[in-house]
């Protein structure tokens, strides 16, 4: 090896330290003991931004707030659609959040990284409507009477600023430095895919005013799909996701389908650049791999969330669990329902 290789062999490692950590703003969600991020101090204590991030924390003040809901949404979000898989999103106390199991460029990365960029560009944009922000309100640009003759509120969701918020808050992290790296390249493309998961599902919502219900007045304004919805589309292009490697196109790098016989991805699609393991094990020099032993798993189902595949292959107890029940409601006049209670027993699977 010589000089060069050492060196940049020295360069790569710094590269991987700084990207491991590239999701950490996701601590925010942890900060209980900070109580509201009110002040430009705040920002120097808060753990898991880089200092870049700081300066928008301290430039920014009434939004982080914000941001730390949008935290806490995407971890939700990620556990919620992870619940049946066997790596289920779980977080650690401590940092990296995820544990070290998102810091290779796997799928459960790029799904890690979408929903964080989509969450605060949510957050943001929530609050902007609501009117906690001086910086922002509503998006007002949306006003007089539609084609189609009901009016517009002037109060739509402003997504452009919740938007350009996440791609300076979020992407800042991988501006830096290792900017044309494929990981850098990988990580760009997927936050941007997340924020697309809610620009390409606005809707219009409508509220009718009128003598008893009827719609004589019809007042509309655009609005963001709840953010339910925003988890069900980029967990379904978890599903889809392509794994790309870095060419050189001209003279820019970027990221193309290692499969050269599959169609190239879009903007909305995830890319990731190696394949994940297989989660089954714990592994102690690993954070965050707990593997799957006392998993519950389905028995009749063929998919991930069933016990062959959740518990891969090394079966499964079966435990009589008593559960209480709601039962024979009855409808009271007026107006309460009335439940007994009744014992019922299930039998639940876990891996061994
Ligand atoms: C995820 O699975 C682990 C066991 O592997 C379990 O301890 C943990 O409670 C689960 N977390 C969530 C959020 O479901
Ligand atoms: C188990 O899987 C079957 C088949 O996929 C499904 O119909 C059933 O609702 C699942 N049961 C539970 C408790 O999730």
């Amino acid at each position: 090896m010589n000089a060069e290789h050492v060196l940049r062999c020295l360069l790569m490692l710094c590269f991987a330290l700084f990207s491991a950590n590239a999701s950490n703003w996701l601590y925010l969600a942890k900060l209980t003991s900070v109580g509201s991020i009110a002040n430009e101090e705040t920002c120097e204590r808060l753990r898991g931004l880089i200092q870049r991030q700081v300066q928008i924390c301290k430039r920014s003040i009434e939004v982080m707030d914000a941001v730390r809901r949008g935290a806490q949404l995407a971890i939700d979000e990620c556990q919620f659609q992870f619940r049946n898989r066997r790596w289920n999103c779980s977080t650690l106390e401590s940092m990296p959040v995820f544990g070290k199991v998102v810091t290779q460029g796997t799928r459960e990365a790029a799904f890690v990284y979408a929903i964080s960029a989509a969450s605060v560009a949510f957050a943001v944009t929530r609050a902007c409507s609501s009117g906690e922000l001086e910086k922002c309100g509503c998006d007002r640009t949306v006003h007089g009477v539609s084609p189609e003759g009901f009016q517009w509120s002037g109060c739509s969701d402003n997504i452009a600023y919740g938007v350009a918020f996440s791609q300076s808050f979020v992407d800042v992290r991988e501006r830096g430095k290792g900017q044309s790296s494929s990981r850098a390249l990988m990580n760009l493309h997927n936050n941007e895919a997340g924020r697309k998961a809610i620009l390409s599902h606005m809707r219009v919502e409508c509220k009718c005013h009128g003598v008893s219900g009827s719609c004589e007045v019809k007042t509309c304004w655009r609005a963001m799909p709840p953010f339910r919805k925003v988890g069900n589309v980029i967990k379904e292009k978890f599903d889809g996701a392509t794994e790309v490697e870095q060419r050189k196109v001209g003279t820019a790098k970027a990221l193309v389908p290692r499969n050269s016989q599959f169609k190239p991805h879009t903007d909305e699609d995830l890319v990731y650049l190696e394949p994940s393991p297989d989660f089954c094990d714990r592994d102690p020099r690993t954070p965050g791999m707990l593997g799957t032993v006392g998993r519950q798993c389905n028995r009749t189902s063929k998919a991930i969330d069933g016990c062959e595949l959740m518990c891969c292959g090394r079966g499964f107890q079966t435990e009589e669990v008593q559960l209480v029940d709601r039962c024979s409601c009855k409808f009271h006049w007026c107006c309460y329902v009335k439940c007994k209670q009744c014992p019922k027993t299930v039998e639940m699977h876990t891996c061994r």
